[in-house]
C-alpha cells in the first residue's frame, strides 16, 4: 500500500510517498522559513501564495524520488486540519484533484495524529500501547495511544503551546524565527538555575499545562533588566526558560505514562527535537522502567512522511474522504477528553 501524502498546514510544502504506514519511499520538504523570517513569524497569505506555487513541483518530486507515477499509487492523502486555513485548501484542492484524475481513495488526516504517528517511521518496531507528549508551534497535549487508530486526550495547553512561547522570548531577544532552536542552542552554554521563572499547573493534578505565565515572566524580567540598565545573559535567560518549561512538560508525562500504565513514551512536534526536553525526559524514565522514544529532528517538525503514516491506518478501517472534503483549520482531535 503506497500512499501519496501531501502537508501544507503552515509554512512547509511537503510531500511523501509512504509504504505500509512505515517505509519512506520519498521525503521532500519545501520550507518557506527564510521567506517568513523576514517578518517574524509565519505570514498567512504568503505561505498560501507560496504553497500555490509548489505544492504540485514538490508532488511530482516525491514520485519522482519514489521511482513512481501517480497511477501507481494506491491512495492520496492529505492534512485536512488543524493549521491555517489558507494553507490547507492548497493541499485539500491538490490532493482532491490528484485522487480524482487517477481514480485513488482520497484520506483526510489530522495534522496532530500525524505527529504522533511519525514516532511508528521513526522506530519500525514500535507498535500501540504507547503515550505521546506531541508539543509544537501551536499545540502541547498529552495523548495516550491505547491501539492503532484510538487516541485519548488527557490534557492539553490552557493558553500558549509550548513553541509559540519558545518563539516568542526568542523574538523578543532579539534571535530570528522559529526561536525553539535559538533557545536550545543558547541553554546549552547556560545556567538553568540562574533565574526562576513560573511553572503554572506543575503540581495540579490535572495533566494540562499553562506557559502565557512564564512567557509573559520572561518578557518582563528582559524590560526589567534593560530599563534598569543591568542587561541579562541571553544564556542564562535561555536555560532558565528552557527548564522551566522542560520541568513541567517531563513532570505531567511521566505521571500520565504511570496512570496509564504505558512502558513507552514518545516525543512528537517540532519541539520534540529540544536536546534538554528528551535529555530529561528519558532521564525520568529509565529508572521507572520506561522508555522514551523521540523521531528524528525532520520528522518532528512538519513534514507530509507523518501524514502517509497516519492515512495507512485510516485506510485499513475504511476511513476514506469524499468529493465534499473541505480544509478545516480548528479540525477537532479524533480522541474525546477523558476525564
Ligand atoms: O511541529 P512544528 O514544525 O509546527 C507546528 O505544527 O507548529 O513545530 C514548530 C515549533 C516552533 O515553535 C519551533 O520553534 C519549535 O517547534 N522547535 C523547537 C526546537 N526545534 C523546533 N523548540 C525548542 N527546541 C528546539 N530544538
Ligand atoms: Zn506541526
Amino acid at each position: 500500500m503506497k500512499i501519496l501524502a501531501i502537508e501544507t498546514s503552515c509554512d512547509e510544502t511537503s510531500a511523501a510517498v509512504v509504504e505500509d504506514g512505515r517505509r519512506v519511499c520519498s521525503d521532500i520538504i519545501s520550507s518557506q522559513i527564510d521567506i517568513h523570517r523576514k517578518f517574524g513569524g509565519v505570514v498567512p497569505e504568503i505561505a498560501s501564495r507560496h504553497h500555490v506555487e509548489d505544492v504540485l513541483p514538490v508532488v511530482d518530486l516525491a514520485l519522482q524520488e519514489a521511482g513512481m507515477t501517480l497511477a501507481e499509487t494506491d491512495a492520496v492523502a492529505v492534512t485536512q486540519g488543524p493549521g491555517l486555513v489558507g494553507a490547507l485548501l492548497v493541499g485539500v484542492a491538490a490532493a482532491k484533484a490528484l485522487s480524482y484524475a487517477a481514480g485513488k481513495p482520497l484520506l483526510a488526516v489530522n495534522h496532530m495524529e500525524g505527529h504522533m504517528y511519525a514516532n511508528l517511521v521513526a522506530h519500525p518496531q514500535l507498535v500501540p500501547p504507547f503515550l505521546t507528549l506531541v508539543v509544537s508551534g501551536g499545540h502541547t497535549m498529552l495523548v495516550d495511544i491505547p491501539a492503532y487508530n484510538e487516541f485519548r486526550l488527557l490534557g492539553e495547553t490552557k493558553d500558549d503551546a509550548a513553541g509559540e512561547a519558545f518563539d516568542k522570548i526568542a523574538r523578543v531577544m532579539g534571535y530570528p524565527y522559529p526561536g525553539g532552536p535559538e533557545i536550545d542552542r543558547l541553554a546549552q552554554q547556560g545556567n538553568p538555575q540562574a533565574i526562576e521563572f513560573p511553572q503554572a499547573l506543575r503540581h495540579e493534578h490535572s495533566y494540562d499545562f499553562s506557559f502565557s505565565g512564564v512567557k509573559s515572566a520572561v518578557i518582563n524580567y528582559l524590560h526589567h533588566q534593560e530599563q534598569i540598565g543591568a542587561g541579562y545573559s541571553p544564556e542564562d535567560v535561555a536555560a532558565s526558560f528552557q527548564a522551566a518549561v522542560v520541568d513541567v512538560l517531563v513532570d505531567k508525562t511521566v505521571r500520565a505514562a504511570q496512570a496509564c500504565g504505558r512502558e513507552t513514551i514518545c516525543l512528537a512536534g517540532g519541539v520534540a527535537a529540544n536536546s534538554a526536553l528528551r535529555a530529561r525526559l528519558s532521564a525520568a524514565a529509565e529508572p521507572l522502567g520506561m522508555r522514551m522514544l523521540a523521531p528524528t529532528a525532520r520528522l518532528c517538525t512538519d513534514n507530509a512522511v507523518m501524514i502517509g503514516a497516519r492515512a495507512y491506518y485510516q485506510w485499513q478501517r475504511g476511513d476514506t474522504a469524499d468529493w465534499s472534503l473541505n480544509a478545516d483549520p480548528r479540525l477537532p482531535f479524533t480522541g474525546g477528553r477523558q476525564g
